[in-house]
């Protein structure tokens, strides 16, 4: 199972087993990570799931549809590093990866 590790803004690290083709929204909700809020249910239409992925982790992961870059346009202190948790799927590949999470979601 692939390891995510969300990272609060005060650099407090959570570390996680997710389920491939889960969300990472899923996965931080399921084990109650406070920052990702997720109101909307995964629908694309809060906000309340916004993290920041750091580059150079050696992971590449899908580029963002129209509909999620439309919906970061809108959260508090978006930057080009900002993915919705609930629009990026966890795969193997992914072992390993830091997610950041926003100040102002805490
Ligand atoms: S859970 Fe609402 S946009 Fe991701």
């Amino acid at each position: 199972m692939p390891r995510i590790i969300f990272q609060s803004a005060d650099g407090t690290r959570t570390e996680v087993e997710a389920a491939s083709g889960q969300s990472l929204m899923s996965a931080a909700v399921a084990h109650g990570i406070e920052e990702i809020a997720a109101e909307c249910g995964g629908a694309c239409a809060c906000g309340t799931c916004h993290c920041y992925i750091p580059e150079g982790q050696g992971i590449t992961l899908p580029e963002a549809e129209e509909m999620e870059l439309a919906m970061i346009e809108c959260v508090i202190d978006p930057r080009p590093q900002s993915r919705l948790t609930c629009q990026v799927t966890v795969s193997e590949a992914m072992d390993g990866l830091v997610v950041e999470l926003p100040a102002s979601q805490h």
